[in-house]
């Protein structure tokens, strides 16, 4: 198959771009000229320089436009540097696929800390899974592990260590239904321990609280200040565990400091202790490398758990758990009495998208697209709230704005889900009363209705 020559295949022109998002613009009509045939796999595609000045265009436009696709499985670059088309899309995937969240039909939903969902790999998704289709044996199509297929447990602890710096082998990986899977895995056997109550983050998140409060006797509120968990408080609550986010303290996004992390540790042996490390969102961290997990530096005493909610979406219920070898037969024996395990399919799949490289070209490509997320509610923020500070904003998918002392952040968010805005109050993640705020979850709108949402909350604060 033959290079084409610039632009002719497109059957475009470079005044029909839009002014803002040529990057998607292109990539979209690409995929569609894919689809339509009019570029056959096996195409070799006019060098980005080229392009770029064909339909006037910036070279990185063009390089941007080609790394989606290569990320979506549609282009490869070959030895020389070439592009050519690997695949052709199946026809759902031309589809583009809604830009919003599902949810309540009206409601321009900023209330939970969702990645970008329009985002979801879709063609990777497929095409791991039909090779995994292609190859499985009959004997993993039989019953699985309770702990989870043993090449995904691989290939996460190789990520994991790769990402997170976790102490890991694959025999301490145990698969779960996500976080929330994990925590109820994980109270329940801390129960038969006798540990029948577990101190959390105030303010924290709301949904992991309410899954340890379903299963606990006490839940012991520890107040997080700038430097995170009080560690000194913890120890006067006379708990035995506890639910930290070191990475990014949902929802405050303060980093747990070096010293705190030390005390937290000097807890756990103190009391003989554990740590549970939810890691929920650390893979997005846009000033530095991400701070590396706790786990490392006690694996006996650090229950380390994460999920790909924030990567590749919720509903895919799949999470991990690394878990100290003394806790590990019970939680495994658990889980098997419980379900027998996670489904075998899913794992193969995301095994695959790790093994390939996949997941991490999706993070990087998230990662920059939650950036510009950030970046414009940021913006967007001190153009219609002057004045109110924000916080959180160095990682993660949403950002805290603190409101003017005496306003009740509850009722701020009960007027705007009236005009039509779902966010939430910062009230809503605490047990103490503090310091009015609305958390903003940035990453699965797009930026226009994402600077809406923040016009509109504009109106509604005095
Ligand atoms: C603090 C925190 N932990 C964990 C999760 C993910 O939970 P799950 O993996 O059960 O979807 C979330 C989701 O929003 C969260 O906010």
């Amino acid at each position: 198959m033959g290079q084409m020559r610039g632009s002719d295949f497109l059957q475009i022109v470079s005044d029909q771009a839009p002014p803002r998002g040529r990057t998607r613009w292109l990539a979209d009509r690409l995929r569609a000229a894919i689809a339509g045939g009019t570029v056959p796999v096996g195409t070799r595609l006019p060098a980005t320089r080229v392009l770029a000045a064909e339909l006037s265009l910036a070279r990185g436009t063009i390089a941007a436009s080609y790394q989606l696709l290569i990320d979506e499985g549609l282009l490869a670059t070959n030895q020389g540097g070439g592009t050519t088309v690997a695949a052709a899309p199946v026809a759902s995937e031309v589809r583009t696929p809604s830009p919003d969240v599902e949810g309540e039909p009206d409601l321009l939903d900023i209330s939970s800390g969702l990645p970008d969902l329009s985002a979801f790999p879709r063609a990777a998704w497929l095409r791991a899974e039909r090779l995994v289709l292609a190859t499985a044996t009959s004997r993993e199509l039989g019953y699985v592990d309770p702990q989870g297929e043993p090449r995904l447990r691989a290939a996460l602890a190789g990520w994991l260590a790769r990402s997170r710096g976790v102490t890991v082998s694959p025999d301490s990986v145990i698969v779960t239904a996500g976080v929330a899977g994990a925590l109820s895995l994980l109270s329940q056997v801390l129960r038969d321990r006798g540990v029948t109550g577990c101190a959390i983050e105030d303010p924290g998140a709301d949904g992991t609280r309410r899954v340890l409060e379903y299963w606990m006797d006490t839940i012991s509120p520890i107040p997080v200040d700038g430097e995170g968990l009080n560690v000194d408080r913890l120890a006067a609550s006379g708990e035995r565990a506890v639910l930290v986010t070191p990475a990014h303290q949902f929802p405050t996004g303060v980093v747990l400091s070096p010293q705190r992390r030390r005390a937290l540790h000097a807890w756990a042996e103190d009391v003989d202790g554990l740590i549970i490390e939810d890691d929920y969102d650390s893979e997005y961290r846009y000033d530095r490398a991400p701070v590396r997990a706790l786990q490392a530096a006690a694996p006996d005493r650090i229950v380390h758990v994460s999920s790909l909610s924030k990567v590749l979406a919720p509903a895919l219920r799949l999470g991990w758990m690394i878990a100290p070898s003394h806790l590990r037969q019970d939680l495994v024996r658990k889980r098997w009495a419980t379900d027998l395990g996670s489904p075998a399919l899913p794992q193969l799949v995301l095994a695959e998208l790790i093994e390939s490289g996949a997941l991490e070209r999706q993070l990087r490509s998230l990662r920059l697209r939650h950036r510009e997320r950030r970046d414009a509610a940021v913006r967007a923020l001190a153009e219609h709230l002057p004045g109110c500070g924000i916080a959180g904003i160095a990682a993660g998918l949403h950002l805290v704005v603190s409101l003017p002392d005496g306003v009740d952040d509850a009722e701020i968010s009960a007027r705007a889900r009236d005009l039509g805005i779902g966010v939430q109050p910062l009230s809503r993640h605490r047990f103490e009363p503090g310091p009015p705020g609305l958390v903003i979850a940035y990453g699965s709108h797009p930026i226009p209705r994402l600077e809406q949402a923040i016009a509109t909350l504009g109106t509604l604060v005095p």
